[in-house]
C-alpha cells in the first residue's frame, strides 16, 4: 500500500479497516485477456457524464496501465476532454453529473470522504494552452509545494521538477523572470514542471502540443516518453501520428447516433493501428474523417 494513498482518505475509515486487514500489500489488478498485462493505476467503470441532463459520454470502461502512455483519440466533440476530466474529478468544477466509478489504485475516487485536493495532486493535469500563473518561473513551480505544505527544500524540488520537465538548462539563470517571458513551448514545459513538482503518480494531458510548433511538440513528445519511467501518462490528442509515436495503448472515441460519446475501441497501440476491430476506427486512423 502506497502511504500516499492513505492521505487520499479524509473521512472514510472503512478503508482503514480494509488496509489493516490486508497488511501492506498493494492492491493491483492483473489482466491478460485484453492485452493489458501491466498493473492498473486507473480504471473507469460504467462511466457516464451528463451536462444539463444530456449524456456527453456513456458506458465507458477504460483501463490505464501504470508506467505507460495511454492515448485517447477521436473527432472533435466525442468526449475526450470530458473523459479525461473524470480521472481527477475536474468535472466537479463544471455543472456535470457523473455516473459509474473511477478506481485509482483500486479505490473509488468518487466515493464519500475522498480528499479531492489530494486526488488532484496525485493525478495532475496539463491543458492545451499553456497556463502559467502571472508570476516568476520559480514561483510557478513552487506554487503547489507551498499550498501542500511541502516540508523539504523548495529550491531543490523546483530544480528537480524543472530538470524532469527538460527546462532547467534554459531557465536556471532566469528563475525570477516572469513566466510569460518564456516561449510557448517553454511555458508548456513549465506547466509540466509545475505539475511534476508535487510528485504525481499520473499526469493527464489534454492536447498538450496543439498550440505548439513541430519542434516544441517534438520536445514534449520526447519528454513524456522519458517521464513514463516514473509516472503514468494519459494524453488526449487530435494528432493520430502523435498517438502512434508516443502511446503504448490507445482508446478511440466516437459519438453514436444520439450524439453521445462512446469508447469504441481500446488496446495496445500497435494492434489498434495495424488491425483495428471496427471499420469506423480504421476509417478514422487512416484519416478518412475527423
Ligand atoms: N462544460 C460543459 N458544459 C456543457 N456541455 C459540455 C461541456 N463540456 C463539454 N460539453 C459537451 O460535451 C461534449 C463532449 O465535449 P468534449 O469537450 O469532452 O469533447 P472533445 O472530444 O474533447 O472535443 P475537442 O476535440 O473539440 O476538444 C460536446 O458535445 C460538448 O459540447
Ligand atoms: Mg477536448
Amino acid at each position: 500500500m502506497d502511504m500516499r494513498l492513505w492521505s487520499l482518505i479524509s473521512k472514510d475509515y472503512s478503508y482503514a479497516e480494509k488496509v489493516d486487514m490486508q497488511g501492506s500489500e498493494e492492491v493491483t489488478v492483473e489482466v491478460d485477456d485484453d492485452g493489458m498485462n501491466g498493473k492498473m493505476v486507473l480504471e473507469g467503470r460504467g462511466l457516464g457524464v451528463l451536462y444539463a441532463n444530456k449524456y456527453a459520454i456513456k458506458d465507458v470502461n477504460i483501463k490505464i496501465v501504470r508506467n505507460t502512455i495511454t492515448a485517447i483519440i477521436g473527432p472533435s466533440g466525442c468526449g475526450k476532454s470530458t473523459l479525461l476530466r473524470c480521472f481527477n474529478r475536474m468535472n466537479d468544477l463544471l455543472d456535470a453529473r457523473i455516473e459509474g466509478e473511477i478506481l485509482f489504485n483500486d479505490y473509488n475516487i468518487y466515493s464519500n470522504g475522498i480528499n479531492v485536493a489530494e486526488v488532484r495532486r496525485l493525478i495532475g493535469m496539463v491543458f492545451q494552452k499553456p497556463n502559467p500563473f502571472p508570476t516568476s518561473i520559480y514561483n510557478n513551480v513552487a506554487f503547489g509545494l507551498r499550498i501542500n505544505g511541502f516540508k523539504g527544500d523548495i529550491d531543490e524540488q523546483v530544480e528537480y521538477a524543472l530538470r524532469e520537465a527538460a527546462l532547467w538548462d534554459e531557465v536556471k539563470d532566469r528563475l525570477n523572470d516572469n513566466a510569460y517571458s518564456l516561449s510557448g513551448g517553454q511555458q508548456q514545459r513549465l506547466c509540466i514542471a509545475r505539475a511534476l513538482a508535487v510528485e504525481p503518480e499520473v499526469l493527464l494531458m489534454d492536447e498538450p502540443t496543439a498550440s505548439l510548433d513541430p519542434i516544441a511538440s517534438a520536445r514534449i513528445e520526447q519528454l513524456i516518453t522519458r517521464l513514463k519511467e516514473k509516472i503514468t501518462i494519459v494524453i488526449v490528442t487530435h494528432n493520430i501520428q502523435q498517438a502512434a509515436r508516443v502511446s503504448d495503448y490507445v482508446n478511440v472515441m466516437m459519438v453514436d447516433e444520439n450524439m453521445i460519446g462512446r469508447l469504441i475501441e481500446s488496446g495496445p497501440t500497435r494492434e489498434v493501428f495495424e488491425s483495428p476491430k471496427s471499420k469506423v476506427t480504421e476509417d478514422y486512423i487512416s484519416g478518412r474523417f475527423g
